[in-house]
């Protein structure tokens, strides 16, 4: 498997944050590598222009959330045909923020998955335990239960990402004996050939060290993917066969 490194975007970006799109693509010379897959989630108002102007340059780009229908009446909601329609590829559902600020539970997640896989999209589901339940002993069984019930019943191909929510945008991070051990609990929930990202305050700095960890296959990055700088120091440190 290609590793995969994604950005995510959040509510971040106006127009003109394409310069710091076209900055990576220079720093590329011209095109993402061919041996790992590059991805942006950029906000949705973004994500049409971003995908006309930058595709060719071997760059993909998601949506950040779907609704679990094609169409219909949910004033605000974008479906996940919309989002295909606008020339992703992915799109990330049962982000954490998404979980809190909306209440977003483990079968809504999964409707929109399946959504996503019908849209022809790749969901990029996540998952990822409080430090509450890292501190009570129960990251593991939190996961496994979020991965019960968030998981797609489509048996195609989709991504997981596990973020522990205590290290989103906080500069922590897990020690790389807990990462590998969650990645291996994944692992073995799951299939072979399903990519399993870490995410959760990964910078140029840490990304080397976490993207060697064994079922690490690539990662799901937030702050640092906002500065090509950063972005283009992650991407360079992802292995290319996973
Ligand atoms: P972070 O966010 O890299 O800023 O910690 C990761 C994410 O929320 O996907």
């Amino acid at each position: 498997m290609k590793s995969l490194i994604a950005g995510n975007w959040k509510m971040n970006g106006l127009s003109a944050a394409s310069a710091e799109i076209k900055a990576l693509i220079t720093k590329f010379a011209g095109s993402a590598p061919d041996d790992r897959d590059v991805l942006i989630c950029p906000p949705a108002t973004l994500l049409m222009a971003f995908a006309s102007s930058f595709s060719d340059e071997g760059f993909e780009f998601g949506g950040q959330d779907c609704h679990a229908n094609a169409s219909g009446a949910h004033t605000g909601d974008i479906s996940a045909e919309m989002l295909a329609d606008a020339g992703a590829a992915y799109v990330i559902v049962g982000h954490s923020e998404r979980r809190a600020d909306h209440a977003e539970t483990d079968a809504q997640v999964k409707a929109k998955a399946d959504a996503a896989l019908n849209a022809g999209l790749s969901p990029i589901v996540c998952v990822g335990e409080t430090r509450e339940e890292r501190e009570a002993g129960k990251a593991l069984d939190v996961v496994a239960a979020q991965l019960d019930g968030s998981l797609p019943q489509t048996p195609s191909a989709f991504v997981i990402a596990y973020e522990p929510v205590w290290a989103i945008g906080t500069g922590l991070t897990p020690t790389i004996d807990d990462i590998a051990e969650m990645h291996a609990h994944i692992r073995n929930k799951t299939r072979a050939d399903i990519r399993v990202l870490y995410g959760g305050s990964v910078k140029p700095a840490n990304a080397q060290e976490i993207l060697a960890v064994k079922d690490v296959n690539g990662a799901l990055v937030g702050g640092a993917s906002l500065k090509a700088d950063d972005f283009y120091g992650i991407i360079s440190a992802a292995p290319g066969d996973v």
